[in-house]
């Protein structure tokens, strides 16, 4: 007698349907699987015997043979579990009932029969409709993200047993609702803003800049300046995140089994700060099997790489091409996985190695060949992408101790969506949204410079010895400031504020 059951699995972030069939036959009792390379099998298959039985059924003595189709996608996980053993109980006759057909089910089983959460729900949960079915059984951790697809039956369950009794129709099991309009829109709010800085107007209007043109930005300075402060603060002023982008970025988390159990859909922007011993593979995405990375989870958020010169080369190098493609690629022998990795990049670091070179409390103890060597570690690809550079000096107590007078993050806000909304006009059906990610024909059709302009720019490369790869950034930037005031065109006094972003450029020659 041969079953079929339904399940799903994720590549990427991407769900795609799976069928389990167990064939009962007779021969020895074995339990062979076809189409799981997955060196997990083994284990699995004790799991399922122990759950089974252990829920108070038996075990076929019977060959079982299970078959995952299609063949062509890797699988992976312990969310077969479920299914498995559900197809094998309804070979048995423990499942008379054709409701087994309405449902997707994935879940880990443990060996006295109870059923974990897995990975990847909420892909699979989006796809249920599509695969022509009614609803999901989950684990009671999974239901919550995968009541995000509303219009679909969510089940949630914690026994085996409880799966067989509710498709036997002698348990109720009401389906998890949840209003995501409600969730969304009421619940989200950041608890940090940007009125908690004191000081620091130059900093504060770079990451005004930074988060209106999308560009991406470095704050140096000594300990305790405010850098992690500033760096925070970031996704507070920037658009709110919209209902399609905060699914999108819960998938990712979905994925990488990070959903915090109080968090159901992500509410509000990402942040992310990864150590700077992280590697490669955790910061872009990787490993045996692929997960997304730092990168990746900050999708739609922003990146802060705190001490940016100590983090190792190879690391830095990985993160050139998702920085150029705002997705990222992971290739291993069997599978190919793409993973989204659309992220503003807010990097720091003291201006030398003991940190207070320039500072005005505490002398610097470094000589000038150690800060060069300190601050080479950093050019190269990567501070290609960054458009701004901006100092963070120590503040002086007296400004510390006064009460704060500044915006707070929801004023800022609504001149960066102006900035934004101006943007989308300009870039209206055409790959890139933002300013930072023009192109040099883009630069060339929407930044004209006049004649004024033109004189600033030149002589800031000749004077101040900025380099070639500076001078697009500075009018990139520049195209944001006169966005951010409101301008048709860039003027001066915008070629002039971007310029003071490149300061890295000078001290480094
Ligand atoms: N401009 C500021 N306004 C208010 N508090 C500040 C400011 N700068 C620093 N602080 C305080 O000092 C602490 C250390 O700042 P932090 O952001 O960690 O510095 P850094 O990352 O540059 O080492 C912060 O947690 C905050 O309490
Ligand atoms: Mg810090
Ligand atoms: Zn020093």
């Amino acid at each position: 007698m041969i079953v079929r059951v339904a399940s799903g699995t994720v590549v990427g972030i991407d769900a795609y349907p799976v069928e389990v069939e167990v064939d009962l036959s007779a021969g020895l009792p074995q339990f062979s699987t076809v189409g799981l390379p997955d060196v997990a099998i083994r284990e699995s298959r004790e799991r399922i015997r122990s759950a089974v039985k252990n829920s108070g059924y038996k075990f076929p003595r019977h060959h079982v043979t299970v078959n995952l189709a299609p063949a062509d996608i890797k699988k992976e996980g312990t969310a077969f579990d479920l299914p498995i053993a559900v197809a094998i109980l309804a070979a048995e006759g423990h499942i008379d009932s054709p409701t087994l057909h309405d449902y997707v089910f994935m879940g880990e089983l443990s060996l006295d029969g109870g059923i974990k959460e897995v990975r990847g729900v909420l892909p699979v949960a989006l796809q249920v409709e599509r695969m022509g079915k009614k609803g999901i059984i989950v684990a009671t951790a999974n239901a919550p993200e995968a009541a995000l697809a509303e219009s679909i039956d969510v089940i949630a369950v914690s026994r085996l047993s409880e799966v067989v009794e509710f498709l036997a129709g002698r348990l109720i099991i009401t389906p998890l609702k949840l209003d995501l309009q409600e969730l969304f829109h009421d619940t989200r709010r950041y608890l940090i803003d940007f009125d908690d800085i004191r000081g620091q107007e130059q900093a504060k209007r770079a990451l005004e800049v930074a988060a209106a043109g999308g560009h991406n930005i470095i704050l140096i300075g000594p300990p305790g300046s405010g850098k992690t402060m500033l760096a925070q603060r970031l996704v507070t002023i920037l658009p709110e995140l919209s209902l399609p982008e905060a699914i999108e970025c819960t998938k990712i988390f979905s994925v990488a089994s990070l959903l915090n159990k109080n968090e159901t859909v992500l509410l509000n922007r990402p942040f992310r700060a990864p150590h700077h011993t992280i590697s490669d593979a955790g910061l872009v995405g990787g490993g045996k099997i692929p997960k997304p990375g730092e990168i990746s989870l900050a999708h739609h958020g922003v990146l802060f790489l705190d001490e940016l010169p100590e983090f190792r080369k190879n690391v830095l190098e990985a993160l050139r091409q998702p920085l150029e493609d705002a997705k990222v690629t992971i290739t291993r022998a069997a599978m190919t996985a793409t993973y989204p990795a659309d992220f503003m990049l807010v990097a720091a670091m003291n201006p030398c190695p003991c940190g207070y070179y320039g500072d005005r409390r505490r002398a610097c103890r470094c000589s000038t060949t150690q800060i060069r060597q300190y601050q080479s570690r950093i050019s190269g690809p990567l501070m290609d992408r960054i458009d701004l550079h901006v100092d963070v000096p120590s503040l002086p107590y007296r400004e510390l101790a006064r009460p704060g007078s500044g915006e707070n993050s929801q004023t800022i806000r609504a001149r960066i969506q102006q900035a934004r909304n101006r943007q989308a006009e300009r870039f209206a059906g055409q790959v890139t949204g933002t300013n930072a990610g023009m192109s040099d024909r883009q630069i060339k059709e929407f930044c004209p410079l006049d004649e004024d302009c033109r004189r600033l720019l030149e002589m800031a490369m000749e004077k101040l010895g900025l380099s070639v790869r500076a001078y697009s950034r500075i009018i990139k930037v520049a195209r944001t400031i006169a966005d951010l005031e409101g301008e048709a065109a860039i003027g001066a006094s915008q070629v002039a504020e971007a310029i003071q972003y490149r300061t890295l450029d000078r001290s480094m020659g």
